[in-house]
């Protein structure tokens, strides 16, 4: 009895066993799953945190952090495109932690996911309300406090309305279809990459070197006697968030009509883009104004309009706000998907695994979840709830890889249509600097992500 629990908890799933079970369409091609990519990827974390992080961790070398955190994130994106492409399957990390290490594991791997995507949208739509309030007060129909931030907000109101509101939109867009959803998704990433490049475009004329100096103001790597941790290492596993997202491209498989070929081209493409804009991007903002003016909600909007260029600054505000709507979008319909894969495979009920016979999406997965993200955003300050998103992340990308090497080991003759090049090196790179990443987080997050797995 014991021994057959044993065994269980470990059973493996064969693989590619989960391949396209649910009637969902094969509609998406690389290219619409390279722009799901840049959708789920480019938001907060460049648009906001980039600010956060030069003020107060880096100075203008949160382009290094950059650089740092998307090499981590390059190892792993590796890795999800190898195993998207052998072992296929659904449900992402979790899939692939099914085939490579059993049940048990997978499970985990699941509810950090759920954690990772739940926790963002709802995170992120906190940030999309602020920006929309913003906007609507600058044409004199701003909202009262009591609507826009919940009952234990710093300042508290009576829910965050807009929140709520956007969440339970795209809830009604995931329902209609995933092709609808991909082409409204592929016009904001649109806007919201002709905003980066105004953005570039004016800087460029506008920079001050002066600004660059001192480069590196807080070192490396530091430890303040209040636990708050400083340098180019800390600001790397805060400006991590930027890159979460693209792991969202690989929950798309079922839908990829070519998922072999067109998976690891969504993945790989759409991290490289967003990395170059990083750096791009943080480079001139830091050169645009002296970092410790960074430290401010909206930093980007914010340089410009120091500098008097108020047309630029209101048209990348309104270009935030959409390219904060794709962020919600994409990583929703990830966490939908993955949860459909788990309860699939029996480890949740299986009322959440019926797609709709009409729309072809999940469509009480789809409700559940907008209706608990909407009550989250709404009423639960999600400012250090959102740090858990990157912990969660840097764990499953650590799990991804690690999964590599023991699938090398377990399944040598798997059909591996994109194979990392150089053995394992990669696989492990990337477990230590994603493991490094996960260190460099406060302890607090630590504490908080071993009690929710818990
Ligand atoms: N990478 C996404 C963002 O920065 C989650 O908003």
């Amino acid at each position: 009895m014991a021994s057959n629990l044993i065994q269980n908890l470990f059973r493996k799933k064969p693989i590619g066993a989960c391949h396209n079970q649910f009637g969902l369409r094969r509609v998406l091609s690389a290219f619409d799953l390279t722009l799901l990519g840049i959708g789920a990827i480019i938001g907060t974390g460049i648009f906001v945190l980039t600010g956060v992080a030069a003020a107060t961790q880096a100075g203008p070398a949160v382009m290094l952090s950059f650089v740092v955190a998307g090499l981590a994130c390059t190892f792993a994106a590796l890795a999800y495109s190898e195993l998207a492409s052998s072992v296929g399957g659904c449900g992402s990390a979790y899939g692939y932690s099914y085939a490579a290490f059993g049940e048990f594991l997978a499970w985990v791997i699941g509810w950090d996911l759920v954690l990772e995507y739940g926790v963002a949208v709802a995170a992120v739509a906190n940030g999309w309300s602020g920006y929309f309030n913003n906007a609507l007060t600058a044409i004199g129909m701003g909202l009262p406090q009591s609507l826009t931030a919940g009952p234990f907000a710093p300042e508290p109101g009576l829910v965050n309305l807009p929140a709520v509101m956007i969440i339970l939109i795209l809830m009604v867009l995931l329902i209609v279809g995933i092709k609808e959803s991909a082409r409204l998704n592929a016009a904001m990433v649109f806007v919201k990459l002709l905003t980066i490049c105004v953005f570039i475009a004016v800087a460029v004329f506008h920079v001050q070197p002066a600004n660059w100096s001192p480069f590196m103001p807080f070192g490396w790597f530091d430890t303040l006697p209040d636990g708050t941790t400083v340098g180019v290492l800390a600001a790397a596993s805060l400006v991590f968030f930027a890159y979460v997202g693209f792991d969202a491209v690989s929950t798309a498989v079922e839908e990829a009509k070519n998922p072999q070929r067109d998976v690891p081209i969504g993945i790989l493409a759409s991290l490289i883009f967003c990395t170059l804009i990083y750096i791009v991007v943080s480079g001139l903002l830091t050169g645009l104004v002296p970092y410790p003016e960074l430290n401010v909600s909206s930093p980007v909007s914010h340089a410009l309009q120091t500098l008097g260029i108020n047309w630029a600054s209101a048209l990348v505000a309104t270009g935030v706000i959409t390219g904060l709507t794709t962020v919600m979008l994409v990583l929703y319909y990830g966490l939908t998907r993955i949860i459909l894969a788990i309860s699939s495979d029996g480890l949740l009920p299986s009322f959440f695994a019926k797609v709709d016979e009409k729309t072809h999406t999940p469509v009480r997965t789809t409700v559940l979840c907008g209706v608990i993200m909407a009550i989250m955003a709404g009423f639960i300050p999600l400012g250090t709830l959102a740090e858990l998103v990157n912990v969660g992340t840097l764990a499953a990308f650590v799990m991804v890889c690690i999964g590599v090497i023991v699938l090398r080991k377990t399944a040598p003759d798997m059909e591996r249509p994109f194979k990392i090049p150089g053995g394992i090196i990669i696989p492990v790179l990337g477990v230590l600097s994603c493991g490094a990443l996960i260190a460099f987080l406060p302890s607090i997050t630590h504490a908080r992500f071993l009690l929710w797995l818990g």
